[in-house]
């Protein structure tokens, strides 16, 4: 039997407990294939473990896995302060994790079905039919990853120095994955940039002219980030697929789920030449952890993601999504989302994952 080697690192916060509906979840997928999970410590509380945000052994466990399965990381702004800034969470174990692997395409979908369009803070006649756009997020460059300095001028003041560094194969190669994608959608790309101020805009601009080249069936819209944000606001329905760059894409993929109602509904792909990874777009939540309230959509879409992405496995990827938008078709949902929905039943964390599976192995009603 065909096994596949999964790496879940399940995180702080709400990661341990949305992390647990996941593994559930997958467990219960009826599939001719096996998955073989290692757990390992990944984060801050890695750090007060074993000293380190992302020890060695969890970077073994990684790099012998097919792929990695990751909750979010992060602690409240009190516990960060008593690690030192290198170790803490973001710079001591994702950005490390990122760049081992190298996995600059990051895919945030932003999807809501017309069944669950009263979840969106939007008005009705702006969500329409739902909401359906991918941002697709260059995740491995720019101001994360650029060179760093901080000191004291000749005046006594203390300084930083962040650089927002790309060169050209960074963007084109993260160009083509938005091409491909949009090719596969409806033939519309959006290009967010900051052009009229940034050269590194201006690079990645005319880099987008000589890759479009490629694409000729692609139709490219050019739109100034700062007016995205409005756009999307107004009618993110105009929007299909969106290439953006590092920073620029923390922030808009936030703004996407906030136009659903929830960062819950959040999965990401964080996709590498050779190995990928699967988390989240959304962090540790400390002010809901250990409520049992977390919404688990986000981990469990992580899940589906990962099915066709690293394993080629669309059949058992979509039982998946389908299973989860079966539960909130029957009325069910965390309260992050049954307190904006209507007639919506609040369920526990773990409870949201029992109505998945249930879904998941229910067998089909034969006459
Ligand atoms: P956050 O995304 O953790 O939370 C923002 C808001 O969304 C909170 O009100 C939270 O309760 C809610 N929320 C998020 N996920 C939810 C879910 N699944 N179900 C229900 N509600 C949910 O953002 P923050 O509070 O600014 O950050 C907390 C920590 O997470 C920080 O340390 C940050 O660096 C880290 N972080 C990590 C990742 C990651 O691991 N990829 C991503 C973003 C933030
Ligand atoms: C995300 C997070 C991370 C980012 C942080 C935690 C480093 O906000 O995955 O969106 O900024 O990329
Ligand atoms: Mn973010």
């Amino acid at each position: 039997m065909q096994t596949y080697k999964i790496a879940l690192l399940p995180g702080d916060g709400i990661g341990p407990e949305i992390a647990a509906e996941a593994r559930k979840v997958l467990d219960a997928l009826p599939s001719d294939v096996e998955f073989e999970w290692t757990e390992a410590p990944f984060g801050g509380t890695a750090y007060f473990e074993t000293g380190k945000a992302f020890p060695e052994e969890t970077q073994k466990v990684c790099d012998e896995a097919d792929a990695i399965l990751k909750g979010p990381i992060g602690l409240s702004k009190e516990e960060s302060e008593k690690i030192p800034v290198y170790e803490q969470p973001e710079r001591g174990a994702l950005l490390p994790l990122r760049h081992r692997y190298d996995t600059f395409a990051n895919y945030r979908p932003v999807y809501l079905p017309s069944a669950l369009t009263s979840f969106s803070p939007l008005k009705q006649k702006v969500v329409g039919d739902g909401i359906d756009l991918l941002m697709i997020r260059e995740l491995v460059g720019g101001l994360y990853f650029g060179p760093k300095e901080e000191g004291t001028d000749d005046q006594g003041r203390r300084f930083v120095r962040e650089i927002l560094e790309y060169d050209e194969s960074q963007i084109a190669r993260i160009l083509h994955v938005a091409f491909q994608e949009a090719r596969k959608r409806k033939g519309v790309l959006h290009n967010v940039h900051k052009g009229n101020v940034l050269i590194s805009s201006v690079l990645w601009n005319q880099v987008l002219d000589e890759v479009a080249s490629e694409y000729e069936d692609v139709e490219i819209k050019h739109v100034i980030v700062d007016a995205a944000a409005t756009a999307l606001c107004l009618n993110p329905n105009q929007f299909d697929v969106m290439v953006m760059e590092n920073m620029f894409g923390d922030i808009l993929s936030d703004l996407g789920g906030g136009l659903l109602g929830s960062l819950g509904l959040m999965p990401s792909a964080c996709v590498g030449p050779d190995k990928s990874y699967y988390e989240p777009a959304h962090g540790s939540a400390p002010d809901i952890v250990g409520q049992g309230v977390a919404n688990p959509y986000s981990m469990i879409g992580s899940v589906a993601m990962m099915l066709e992405t690293s394993f080629g496995l669309s059949e058992e990827s979509r039982m998946v999504w389908s299973a989860l938008e079966q539960v909130f078709a029957d009325g069910y949902a965390t309260p992050d989302l049954a307190n904006q929905g209507a007639g919506f039943k609040a369920l526990s964390t773990s409870d949201f994952g029992d109505e998945v599976v249930k879904r998941l192995t229910a067998k089909p009603v034969t006459a």
